[in-house]
């Protein structure tokens, strides 16, 4: 399995606004070969941003390296360019190759 995650340090004020940007999209990752699971997810609240990132995880680098180059990939960012800043300059992207994955079988299900 492999990991992809871009960072991004949003300003405190637009924290709303990115949130749902992403929350209202329509996501296309599903129709994308080697798709596991995508989360956005928002950490710590630091002096003059928000960290957040954008995590995916897919089955091999080669199917991530794929949808970079999918059109599916360039629809998901024909708008990403924004219009008002609502980050401290570019996302920054960071790509893991899993070593060791554990899970709940069950994870998940309503017990
Ligand atoms: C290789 C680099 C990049 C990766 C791996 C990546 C990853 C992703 C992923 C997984 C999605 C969700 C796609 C979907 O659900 O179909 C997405 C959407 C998005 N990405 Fe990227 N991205 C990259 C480059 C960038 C850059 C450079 C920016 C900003 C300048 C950016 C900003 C966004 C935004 C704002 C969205 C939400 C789409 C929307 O507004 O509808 N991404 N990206």
């Amino acid at each position: 399995m492999y990991i992809a995650m871009n960072r991004f340090k949003v300003l405190k004020e637009a924290r709303e606004d990115f949130e749902q940007r992403w929350l209202g999209r329509q996501s296309r990752l599903d129709e994308v070969p080697g798709f596991v699971a995508f989360h956005l997810l928002r950490g710590p609240e630091r002096e003059d941003h928000v960290l957040y990132s954008s995590h995916t995880v897919w089955a091999s680098e080669d199917d991530f390296i794929a949808w970079t180059k999918s059109e599916q990939f360039r629809a998901a960012h024909a708008g990403a360019g924004p219009s008002k800043p609502l980050t401290l300059g570019p996302p920054e992207l960071e790509c893991f190759e899993v070593v060791q994955a554990l899970e709940m079988p069950t994870a998940g299900q309503p017990r």
